[in-house]
């Protein structure tokens, strides 16, 4: 087994998941902002200081996806985010992607960029000790949206980033997102997650991306938030894998759902209610952003005595998820 895949199958067996807390400098000041505390660079450290040492994170955490910002920093007791996370077990990841910008020619969608100088930060993130890496596109859904345009351009590039990622020894999270913002159907979702799929996996072919040492990281196949029919949960499992069966090859080794805005109950639902449909060609986990650590930043609010009440809340997260991941079948 080549290290990717060995990184990769860490990353997605024995009922662990991926925490992201790669949130950019702008949207991790805004969570901040909402919570009352002043989004300096030293909050935005602190705050990640007390999701790495939450007590027993490994029990049910495999991996967390560091920010360029957070990759740079040390914890209090002077070691640095990707060593205190080896120091438990855990893998250091790295957003490598520079964010979502307009696309010509399109009104209204957007495409990752940060594919210049890649080589070269990969090698950089290596070197400060990170095992896998993401980029996340992001789709939207409307009456004249996705256009080919867009799901073209963000295919291309997340299959450029992931060849490159491999290159240099990083396990590509492979994350094209379609949004739930909208009233669209499940239905709806589920058609423009099929072909944003079929298309990724075409460009990954294209790349030569090993697809044994990647993990793909797609939304659930769910409702417009705004749309008055909400499905139930086993309907969502079942579409979604239904949707996966169709469009990802068996030698991915793991896909671990973002949790893309819904809550973190029902996220965790959602996600144990798919581990009863067997069989699964792949691992299906979670990389969860707001799902796992929304509860926590909610009881902190940046008041130290809440420091271990804010870890409670996210490792009572963690362990529901890695507890979904093995419910009992039947
Ligand atoms: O890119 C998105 C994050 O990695 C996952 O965040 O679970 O809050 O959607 P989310």
């Amino acid at each position: 087994m080549s290290t990717l895949t060995e990184v990769a199958h860490t990353l997605v067996s024995n009922r662990r998941g991926i925490l992201a807390a790669d949130e950019s400098i702008g949207t991790m000041s805004s969570r901040l902002e909402s919570v009352g505390v002043e989004p300096t660079e030293e909050n935005r450290r602190v705050y990640r200081e007390l999701i790495v040492t939450t007590p027993k994170l490994s029990d049910s955490v495999s991996g967390v996806i560091l920010a360029d910002e957070t990759i740079r920093q040390k914890l209090s007791d002077g070691q640095t985010f990707p060593e205190a996370l080896a120091g438990i077990g855990v893998l250091a990841g790295i957003k490598v992607d520079t964010g979502a910008k307009p696309l010509a020619g399109a009104p209204n969608e957007k495409v990752t960029e940060g594919l210049d100088g890649l080589r070269e930060r990969v090698t950089e993130y290596v070197r400060l000790g990170a095992t896998f890496a993401k980029w996340r596109a992001v789709i939207t859904i409307s009456n004249s949206m996705p256009t080919e345009r867009a799901v073209r351009s963000n295919a291309h590039a997340l299959a450029r980033y992931a060849g490159l990622c491999q290159e240099g020894g990083l396990v590509p999270i492979v994350e094209p997102e379609v949004l739930m913002d909208g009233d669209h159907s499940l239905a709806q979702c589920q058609q423009v997650t099929r072909a944003v799929l079929r298309c990724v996996f075409d460009e990954l072919a294209l790349m030569q991306v090993d697809l044994e040492g990647m993990i793909l990281k797609p939304n659930m196949v769910v409702a417009g938030k705004d749309s008055s029919e909400q499905p139930g949960v086993e309907e969502v499992a079942q579409v979604t894998v239904e949707t996966l069966r169709e469009t990802v090859p068996p030698s991915v080794p793991g896909i671990a759902f973002l949790s893309g805005g819904q809550s973190p109950e029902v996220a965790t639902s959602h996600l144990g209610a798919m581990q009863n449909l067997d069989p699964l060609p792949w691992e299906l986990t979670y990389s969860f952003g707001r799902a796992l650590v929304g509860p926590a930043l909610e009881t902190w609010r940046g008041n130290p005595d809440k420091w271990e009440a804010a870890q409670r809340a996210l490792s009572e997260r963690a362990v529901a998820n890695a507890a979904a991941r093995v419910e009992s079948k039947g």
